[in-house]
């Protein structure tokens, strides 16, 4: 196994924020696949979606050795926060929703080694942020800006900007433009319209114009595109004439670019189709998740849903599905078998093990309580009464559970979507593989606290649980089964008997 971070090379980030044109954060569209797929038609800049600082603190740092990125993985729910490429070097900024200094410091020193630069987020108006303080609201509040972004400064080696909206006048921008200008940030982005309109109002080319004129520090122009997506203004040559008007030192893109990231190539749009496949090429090879895919290839799509290739991509269900409709499914196929097999290969079945792994989560031992020694003593007696009822000669060996005073626990949350078929599910794994070795077949007890649930198992008198809550019943199985095989050593079973576990 490779040791060395894809990372590890690389050299210190520079930035420069003048004559550049920029991906505007996005959320769900400025992932990985889009922000590679803007680099290539000609972005110098992209920015990740906004992440809120609380998540990337939830979060596990892992160099995945397998697809050659950086991952920030949630703890809690182990859903990916953030892939990152070696490809963006040099080009990466990203973006946190943040009210707080102390959180955006510890934030931006967890992620200073893997981005080239810091955006805080000072426009967003949507009521979450809102009522979080973060956004919009901290225009509000000239004093949180400056402590956010003074603290920002003075802890990271990488550069730290700003994203704001305007403000009913251009004065009263220009006191939180000075604010801003104190903490030596090295540049901001200004959308030129305020916190109460919405994209198909008119942006305020003017305002933007007092503004750079007045700045002492570059500003990023945005809100150049058109909510028409065939005008003119979401073009290369429209997306220049609103860089030259306002006087900008750079010029951030959003809309334009999430119809059609091909409008940074100065020769004019690439078809939408051939976009599409593109975009499809990064989210297949980084194995992205159908809910980001579907999003930002319908936001691509745009009046190709009318058609009949349109609607049945409008039902796709799973990544599978949507794959097929662009004649791309053996793709996935073959690229998922392949970062299933590497990842056998280099012991990590799943997100899950791997996050374990490198939190250095190590299984541990509980005793049992004397009350949970009664009840499950009493449950698993129950439950191998009704499997001899049930199995007239039984030619498994018994294993003597009576003595049993200690579990095995772990923080094993389950994740559906790692698991793509039947035969490879953790419950099914964990049976098979008894089956295999003639032992008693798995037994899961549940406890139920409110709407969450936790399971213990029993395989070959051992008793294994993990210490998240799962939403059902079946979850809280099967993130128990993940503990034993993972505690057992348990990595694979001989496919032909996962096929129909009761033969063998
Ligand atoms: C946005 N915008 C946005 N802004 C931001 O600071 N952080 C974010 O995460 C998002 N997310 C987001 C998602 C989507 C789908 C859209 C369309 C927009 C606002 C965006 O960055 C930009 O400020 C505005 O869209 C104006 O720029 P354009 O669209 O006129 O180029």
């Amino acid at each position: 196994m490779n040791g060395v971070s894809a990372h590890e090379s690389r050299p210190p980030p520079q930035l420069d924020y003048v004559g550049r044109l920029i991906l505007a954060p996005m959320v769900k569209i400025g992932t990985l696949p889009m922000r590679l797929l803007a680099l290539d038609y000609g972005a110098d800049l992209v920015y990740t979606e906004e992440i809120i600082d609380f998540r990337l603190l939830r979060s596990q740092r892992i160099d995945n050795q397998v697809l050659r990125t950086v991952d920030y993985v949630d703890r809690t729910d182990d859903t990916l926060v953030l892939r990152i490429s070696p490809k963006e070097r040099g080009h990466l900024v990203l973006q946190i929703g943040t009210s707080d200094p102390q959180r955006a410091v510890q934030v931006a020193q967890m992620v200073e080694r893997d981005v080239d630069g810091i955006d805080v987020n000072m426009g967003c108006p949507k009521a979450f942020s809102l009522k979080g303080g973060m956004g919009a609201a901290l225009l509000s509040h000239p004093d949180k800006i400056q402590a956010i972004l003074t603290a920002l400064v003075a802890s990271v080696s990488i550069p730290v900007t700003c994203k704001i909206r305007i403000k009913d006048t251009v004065e009263k921008t220009m006191e939180i433009v000075k604010v801003i200008e104190s903490t030596g940030v090295r540049a901001f982005a200004v959308h030129g319209r305020t916190k109460d309109e919405r994209p198909n109002h008119a942006v305020h080319t003017d305002a933007i114009q007092a503004i750079v004129k007045q700045a002492a520090i570059p500003v990023i122009a945005n809100g150049g595109s058109s909510n028409n997506r065939n005008s003119s203004d979401n073009t290369y040559d429209g997306i220049k004439a609103f860089w030259k008007e306002t006087g900008a030192a750079s010029v951030m893109v959003a809309r334009a670019a999430e119809w059609n990231p091909s409008v940074f190539r100065p020769e004019g749009k690439a078809p939408v189709m051939e976009v599409v496949h593109k975009y499809l090429d990064y989210a297949i090879h980084y194995d992205y998740t159908f809910v980001i895919v579907k999003y930002t290839v319908q936001q691509i799509l745009g009046s190709e849903q009318d058609s009949e290739m349109g609607k049945r991509f409008l039902h796709s269900a799973t990544m599978r599905d949507l794959c097929a409709v662009f004649g791309r499914e053996k793709e996935l196929v073959e690229r998922q078998d392949w970062i299933r097999q590497k990842s056998n290969d280099l012991d990590i079945t799943s997100t899950t093990f791997r996050f374990c792994r490198d939190a250095k989560i190590l299984p541990k031992k509980r005793k049992l309580s004397e009350p949970e020694i009664h009840e499950y003593r009493a449950k698993f007696q129950s439950l191998d009464n009704q499997e001899k009822r049930e199995c007239s000669k039984s030619d498994t060996n018994q294993v003597d559970t009576e003595e049993t005073d200690e579990v095995t626990s772990m923080f094993c949350p389950f994740v559906r979507n790692h698991y793509r078929d039947t035969g490879d599910i953790p419950k099914c794994l964990l049976l098979t593989w008894t089956l295999e070795n003639a032992l008693e077949k798995p037994q899961y007890v549940t406890e139920r606290t409110d709407k969450t649930f936790r399971s213990v198992v029993r395989v070959n008198g051992r008793l294994f649980e993990s210490e998240s809550w799962e939403k059902n019943k079946k979850y809280a199985e099967q993130a128990s089964a993940i503990v034993a095989l993972h505690c057992l050593g348990i990595r694979s079973v001989n496919p032909e008997h996962l096929k129909n576990p009761n033969k063998s």
